[in-house]
């Protein structure tokens, strides 16, 4: 029954950012209540007991960020290791860097391309123009001309358009042009997944950082508790609500936003002190292997090789794309971008919530989107207060 100065929904980066900057830069009090058992939200990781390797419950987070404040800021809750994060992906029964490198297009195609000029050269004559019905260029109307416009069809086919089948149960001529508008795709030799500046892991995990931000007499955590079981007995000042935006409204019985969630298939290999794959994660793009038998999972992680752990067995989780299930990947249509603007109009009603994270906002953050949307948004709260 006690009061707290601001009540928190959900113990993820966004929920323990706010109580962290709360406590050490105001000293407020915050009770964080959280309907998991643990803390960290999607970033929380483990040791796995049967291997001794510390592996992420959903899915392989890799820290990247070009924002020195956000750099800045979680230097403070543990020690940081410089880590550049590589992705292959097996096509046509080789492994090839992802993004498409001059390496993928060389071992795809059997090139010999040596520069950026030539792989510039390359490209265009694979490019696909379009045209209007008076023969005037035009703008790509959805995803599969998207693609086609940047790398032609041949590597679309290979690669884009069952890779995107699989994760979105749409092929790219049924998705909007902004699924495909960043396509991974380089002109030189790079095989580096991320450009940022920094990249880099947290020694000794992510539930540990939020373990040591979270570490303050002004802070306490719930866990295992609904914030909808007990919203009637908190008292608070103000209310932060890092959950699912269309949950919050639930009473307004308007239809749910849609999301693509993710199935994490636990496999460990005893007596194995090497590898299962040649890299933590392996991309799965293509419908069929070689023998004509159906793939249908999206990648492979294999966590041994980040940190460079070793272990005498070794442990991967092979994703598969799935509907239902933990909200992962908001679906980005017409329909659900116009429903999250009339849940956001209700929002900006709502007195004393601010409205955070990634569930809040129906919109993918990675981890260093998440840390700096919570930071304006504690700044934007607390103006005048300090
Ligand atoms: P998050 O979902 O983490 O936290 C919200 C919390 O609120 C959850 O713990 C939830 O249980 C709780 N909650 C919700 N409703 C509640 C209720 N009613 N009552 C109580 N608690 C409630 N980013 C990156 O930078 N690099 C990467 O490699 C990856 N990889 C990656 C893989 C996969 C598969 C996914 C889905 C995501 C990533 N990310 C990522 C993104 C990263 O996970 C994301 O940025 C953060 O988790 C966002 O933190 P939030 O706090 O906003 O949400």
């Amino acid at each position: 029954n006690k009061e707290y100065d601001n009540c928190i929904v959900g113990a993820g980066l966004s929920g323990s950012v706010i109580a962290e900057n709360y406590a050490t830069v105001l000293s407020q009090s915050s009770l964080i209540i959280e309907r998991r058992h643990h803390i960290g939200g999607n970033c929380f990781d483990y040791i796995d007991t049967e291997t001794g390797i510390r592996v992420s419950l959903f899915g392989a987070h890799l820290f990247h960020t070009k924002h020195q404040r956000v750099w800045d800021y979680v230097q403070r809750f543990g020690e940081w290791v410089p880590y550049e994060h590589k992705v292959l992906g097996l096509v046509n029964g080789k492994h090839v860097p992802i993004p498409v490198t001059i390496d993928t297009v060389n071992t795809l195609f059997d090139l010999n391309i040596t520069n950026s000029d030539e792989m510039d050269e390359w490209l265009k004559d694979e490019q696909v123009t379009l045209t209007d019905t008076q023969g005037k260029p035009r703008e790509a109307l959805n995803s599969e001309e998207v693609a086609l416009t940047r790398v032609g069809p041949r590597l679309y086919n290979l690669i884009f358009k069952p890779y995107t089948y699989k994760q979105w149960a749409k092929y790219p001529a049924e998705l909007g042009p902004e699924v495909l508008s960043r396509i991974p795709f380089r002109n030189d030799f790079d095989g580096r997944y991320f450009s940022d500046k920094y990249q880099a892991l947290p020694k000794d995990g992510y539930t540990s950082l939020f373990e040591n931000m979270l570490d303050s007499p002004l802070i306490t955590v719930v866990k295992n508790t609904d914030y909808f079981d007990v919203k009637d007995r908190l008292k608070c000042k103000r209310l932060y609500y890092t959950g699912p935006i269309d949950t919050y409204f639930a009473e307004l019985k308007w239809p749910k936003l849609e999301y693509r969630s993710l199935s994490f298939e636990r496999v460990v290999q005893h007596d194995t002190p090497g590898y299962f794959q040649p890299a933590p994660v392996v991309n799965y793009p293509q419908a069929d292997d070689m023998d004509g038998n159906p793939v249908d999972y999206t990648r492979i992680v294999e966590y041994k090789h980040l940190l460079n752990q070793t272990s005498n067995h070794t442990i991967y989780f092979i994703e598969r794309s799935k509907d239902g299930g933990e909200p992962y990947y908001p679906v980005p249509n017409i329909e659900n971008k116009e429903l999250y603007k009339k849940y956001q109009e209700m929002a900006e009603k709502e007195e004393g919530v601010t409205f955070v994270g990634r569930l809040a906002n129906y919109k993918y953050f990675n981890m260093d989107d998440a840390i700096l949307n919570a930071l304006e948004l504690f700044d934007r709260d607390t103006m005048g207060m300090m």
